[in-house]
């Protein structure tokens, strides 16, 4: 019941992250925060940094739910192999993404890095919603019809 609305609550968090990725890459704002993995001024947002900040604090949040869905789906009895494979995926791709935010910045936004973050991006959405449709079947008894 509760892991089905945290990895729904993963997806939609995912979702308004990716949108504000692609807002910081078009607004050309990639490098406004050029430090990692705080901004200048430390942990509080600062307007100059504003966006950029509210994208890497959207990440960690998005970050620590996909990594709890993941935990909770290999302590769920009733879990079964398609729902492990998309959650540890998904756990394993968010990590890889946030690694990889660092090495944008780190880069100076690197064509194929921002490319593979995008690429990544993209998996991790798939891997998210994949587990959340699994998470909602969950307990579910299969309907048998007879011929
Ligand atoms: C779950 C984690 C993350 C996801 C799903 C994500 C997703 C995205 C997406 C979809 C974009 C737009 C890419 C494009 O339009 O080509 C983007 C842009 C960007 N992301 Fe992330 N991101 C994540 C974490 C991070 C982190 C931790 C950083 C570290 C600072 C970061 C730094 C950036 C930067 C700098 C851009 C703009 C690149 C540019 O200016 O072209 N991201 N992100």
């Amino acid at each position: 019941m509760f892991l089905k609305y945290l990895a729904l609550s993963s997806l939609v968090i995912l979702y308004s992250l990716m949108f504000i990725g692609g807002y910081v890459s078009a607004a050309g704002l990639g490098l406004s925060c050029p430090d990692w993995p705080l901004c200048p001024n430390g942990i509080l947002p600062d307007s100059e940094f504003f966006i950029e900040w509210i994208h890497r604090f959207i990440a960690a949040t998005t970050g620590t739910l996909i990594i709890l869905t993941a935990i909770g789906v290999w302590l769920n009895k009733q879990s079964d192999k398609k729902i492990k494979l998309t959650a540890t995926l998904a756990a394993i791709f968010v990590a890889t993404q946030i690694t990889l935010g660092a090495l944008v910045i780190d880069l100076k936004l690197h064509a194929v890095l921002v490319a593979i973050h995008l690429g990544i991006g993209i998996l991790l959405f798939a891997m998210t919603l994949l587990t959340v449709i699994f998470a909602f079947r969950l307990g579910k008894a299969t309907i048998q019809t007879r011929a």
